[in-house]
């Protein structure tokens, strides 16, 4: 059999924690599949005395990250840790510059530095494996970046946050109210360190802007992405979409357009009768257009300890398994230096439908107002109805509004022409609807 896989690994929470069980659970498995031994011989995190119920003992415990990827008779760099910069981003950078391979969790890193990493990566002949920074346990860095080669993707959208999603599905499901779903997210290990950028739409930024390099093979252009969280979601949002037969998800979409790439993280009606509706708790759903294969769909466990500890063990079993001096697959699909320029396409253009929500005082003409608004930026309805508010004491109505397809610049001036009106009560609510082609 040949040497043992050295690994190293930073970080040593929620997912690290998980890793380090695994592989000493099931070292015989994996050295029968992977042909080799893989075994842990450096660890790091910040808190040495803490206990992690896991055994530590024969291991040798660096002080930082950084000195561990710089000095450790290591093959294998494991950065678990977080964050686009600091100690992951540090550590990672000396790792590659010594030419070890690296596997890493962290979209936030490589949303920010995905392009450099991978340049120094390709240069050292080094493999830079990222599963779990998308999607968690669902392997869908793979499927694009290998399985769909020779494709043209249209599209790529899906369910990427965990956290989103679970606070949303027991919002509607058990009527709990967000701040204690964001909790109970927290307590099973499936938030960020700092939750804001779960529910605030980033970390499925981080990791769209990911999925758009790989699928239409352009730089990593994070910044550009279009946001909104979840927060402003209200269970009257939710109660009103399934009324019509909808359900709000948090989604991540990329799409390729006339004008450049669309990239958008946004909360989102999909039709009720579509399976990444069905998709509840901390699952997550990347669906997949292009034009040899169709439409792919996969759905899975997308955060938590063990589901991501699943996808950076396959990222380690590739290295064990891989040949020194072997042609590599480039790290993001394309070679480093290949990628093209990213050119965004603006929001304003995207096409598709809405529902409006909104809160109006009790009056004559208020319903044919907003109608005339609508008709006056040619917005064609699919639906229209006023509801009495829940609260017998409320006197104002709900008017919900759900448009065929139509350009986000017409709904914009449409209700900026509403807020205008005496009669709006409150800020009026815009959630975009995406239609699922094949699932
Ligand atoms: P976590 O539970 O907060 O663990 C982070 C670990 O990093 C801890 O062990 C911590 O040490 C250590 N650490 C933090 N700062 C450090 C520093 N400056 N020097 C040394 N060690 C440091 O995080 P996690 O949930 O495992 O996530 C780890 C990575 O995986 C992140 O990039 C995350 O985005 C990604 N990820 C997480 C999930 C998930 O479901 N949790 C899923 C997919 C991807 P102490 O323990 O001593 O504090
Ligand atoms: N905080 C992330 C989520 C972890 O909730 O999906 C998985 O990337």
């Amino acid at each position: 059999m040949a040497d043992a896989l050295k690994v190293g690994i930073a970080g040593l929470g929620t997912v690290g924690a998980s890793l380090v069980r695994i592989i000493q659970n099931r070292a015989n498995e994996l050295a029968t599949t992977c042909g080799r031994a893989i075994e842990i011989t450096a660890v790091t995190a910040r808190d040495k005395s803490r206990d992690r119920g896991i055994d530590l003992s024969s291991i040798t415990w660096f002080d930082t990250p950084e000195k561990l990827a710089a000095e450790a008779d290591i093959d294998v760099f494991v950065e678990l840790i977080g964050s686009s910069e600091g100690a992951a981003a540090n550590s990672v950078r000396a790792a590659l510059a010594r030419g070890l391979h690296v596997v890493t969790a962290n979209k936030a890193l490589l949303a920010a530095h995905g392009v450099e990493l991978a340049k120094v990566a390709e240069e050292k002949g080094a493999l830079l494996n990222f599963e779990a920074a998308v999607a968690g346990g669902i392997p869908v860095i793979k499927a694009l970046r290998e399985s769909l080669t020779g494709n043209t993707v249209s599209r790529v959208y899906g369910i990427m946050n965990g956290t989103c999603n679970y606070i949303l599905t027991r919002m509607e499901k058990e009527g709990l109210s967000f701040a204690d779903c964001l909790k109970e997210a927290q307590r099973l290990g499936y938030a960020e360190a700092d939750p804001a950028f779960d529910i605030g739409g980033n970390d499925t930024a981080h990791k769209l802007a990911i999925l758009t390099t790989l699928a239409f093979g352009t730089q990593i252009a994070a910044d550009e992405i279009y946001l909104e969280g979840i927060t402003n979601i209200s269970i009257e949002d939710i109660h009103a979409a399934s009324d019509l037969g909808y359900r709000i998800k948090l989604l991540g979409v990329a799409q390729k357009t006339d004008s450049g790439i669309e990239q958008r993280v946004h909360p989102t009606m999909v039709p009720y009768n579509t399976v990444i509706a069905q998709v509840d708790g901390v699952t997550n759903a990347v669906a997949i257009e292009s034009d040899i294969l169709g439409e792919l769909l996969m759905v899975g466990p997308g955060a938590g300890g063990n589901a991501t500890a699943s996808s950076v063990l396959g990222d380690i079993a590739d290295i064990a398994k891989s040949q020194p001096g072997a042609q590599r697959v480039p790290v993001l699909g394309t070679p480093a230096l290949a990628l093209a320029p990213y050119k965004r396409a603006q929001m304003q253009s995207h096409e598709g439908g809405y529902f409006i929500r909104l809160t109006v005082a009790d009056r004559a003409g208020v319903f044919a107002s907003v109608a005339t608004h609508m008709a006056e930026n040619a917005i064609s309805l699919e639906s229209i109805v006023q509801r009495p508010k829940p609260d017998a004491e409320d006197t104002s109505k709900t008017i919900i509004l759900v448009t065929h397809a139509t350009a986000e610049h017409s709904v914009r001036k449409a209700v900026d022409a509403i807020k205008g009106e005496t009669y709006l009560v409150g800020e009026p609510q815009v959630i975009r609807i995406e239609r699922p082609k094949a699932f």
